[in-house]
């Protein structure tokens, strides 16, 4: 380690950046709890069956992005990628699997060893929800519903809403052959992954960003009316519930999303103040296989990125408000009355206010230097003479105005 740089792809985050996550963390948990969603933790990293069995084998971050090791007991052990798999292998040991209904949220780091760019990093995080153990079209649209609703309680109005449908795993073998004939055609002309992607699984060339790919994906056929009719008229129910609660939204007919899991609704906000890692949030119904389980959970879920949304927020020039409140700065002329102020110090702290104060002994010149760098909204100042009288002098910063109290009068005063 040559240098004080955290690793590519990772960030320290700061005290002067830490209000604008508060403010996300703070309205997930609650907008959430609305819909009766709590919060879940779960472990940073699981073992590794649980993502390659759980998202698929042949999705890029299984393939290409996972940060994975083995411990001293010999474990394969993944840094999650992302949420969803995590929390339903917590969840396999509630009813879940046997359809009780159970919503949760979390807020968490995840690990994609993908390459850094703005939007992109290689440890980033997610504001996430799952609600599992039951199935239906109102569950996916009121998913989306949540995520709009989290969205414009953070201020970004103008977002963009694409929704498809993967139909069901039975649905996908007319289509996936309809898809190969279409591919198998154009296959010469695509990148090095499509052509493996073509028999591997044909889905993720949907999802190719390769230059030399995007018309011919674009002329693709839309498959989803080889569907079989539940499949159909399971997503025209999404449709009516997202027109009935207000939900502006555009069908985008080959959003099939980069995890294996998804059957069902998709769905993709994106953000025009974006540049190529446009995607703020993204989710859908899924039907999730874990090590060991027979059958499997299901769900309807969505996560957004922290970092993307803090980025749109900027863009837009929305601020939260320091949530902190008036910072006082005391000034101890001498070293008695610094003895005497830190003990004020500590009972204002008590009573709530935010105070701080130089330790060492500093001249007044110094302290007052100090108390400017500080941004504090009030000086108050003491020595020997003020500690005798009972008295003490408060200095409002944004007025320069200075007058001396009685000690008695401080919080009434601040
Ligand atoms: P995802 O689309 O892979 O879905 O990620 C969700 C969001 O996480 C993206 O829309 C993006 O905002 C953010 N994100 C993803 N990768 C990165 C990265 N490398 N750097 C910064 N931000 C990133 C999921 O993870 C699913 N588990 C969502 C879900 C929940 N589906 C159902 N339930």
């Amino acid at each position: 380690m040559a240098s004080f740089s955290p690793p590519p792809g990772t960030s320290d985050i700061f005290p002067d950046e830490i209000s604008e996550w508060n403010q996300l963390e703070d309205t997930a948990k609650k907008v959430f709890p609305l819909y009766g969603y709590g919060e879940i933790r779960t472990p940073i990293f699981e073992y590794t069956e649980v993502f390659t069995r759980g998202i698929g084998n042949e999705t890029e971050v299984v393939k290409k992005e996972m940060y994975s090791f083995e411990d001293r007991g010999g474990r394969e052990l993944t840094l999650r990628p992302e949420g969803t798999a995590g929390v339903m292998r917590a969840l396999m040991k509630t009813d879940t699997i046997n359809g009780s209904e159970m919503r949760v949220f979390y807020i968490a780091p995840m690990f994609r060893g993908e390459r850094p760019a703005a939007g992109r990093k290689r440890q980033f995080h997610q504001v996430g929800v799952e609600n599992t153990g039951k199935i239906g079209p109102e569950y996916d649209a009121e998913c989306i519903a949540m995520t709009m609703h989290y969205l414009n309680e953070l201020g970004i109005d103008d977002s963009k809403l694409l929704i498809n449908t993967r139909g069901t795993a039975a649905d996908r073998e007319p289509a996936a052959n309809a898809l190969k004939e279409y591919f198998g055609t154009h296959i010469s002309s695509m990148c090095h992954d499509c052509q493996e992607r073509l028999q591997k699984n044909i889905w993720r060339i949907l999802d190719c960003k390769a230059k030399e790919c995007q018309t011919i994906i674009k002329d693709s056929p839309q498959v989803s009316s080889l569907f079989g009719e539940k499949s159909r008229e399971y997503f025209n129910k999404v449709v009516q519930c997202l027109k009935e609660l207000g939900i502006a939204f555009e069908i985008d007919p080959r959003l099939v999303r980069g995890l294996d899991y998804y059957q069902h609704t998709v769905f993709e906000i994106t953000h025009p103040s974006l540049g190529g890692q446009n995607a703020i949030a993204g989710g859908g119904r899924y039907e999730i296989f874990l090590p060991g389980s027979k059958k499997p959970l299901i769900g309807v879920g969505f996560a957004a990125g922290i970092e993307r949304l803090l980025m749109v927020r900027e863009a837009l020039g929305i601020k939260s408000k320091d949530s902190t409140g008036k910072k006082i700065f005391a000034v101890s002329l001498g070293s008695y009355a610094k003895q005497e102020n830190m003990k004020l110090a500590n009972q204002l702290r008590h009573q709530g206010f935010t105070v701080v104060m130089e330790l060492e002994d500093k001249s007044l010149k110094a302290q007052m230097r100090a108390v400017n760098r500080s941004g504090a909204n009030y000086a108050i100042i003491r020595g020997d003479d003020e500690i005798e009288k009972n008295v003490i002098i408060v200095k409002n910063m944004a007025t320069s105005e200075q007058k001396e109290i009685q000690l008695s009068e401080l919080t009434n005063i601040l």
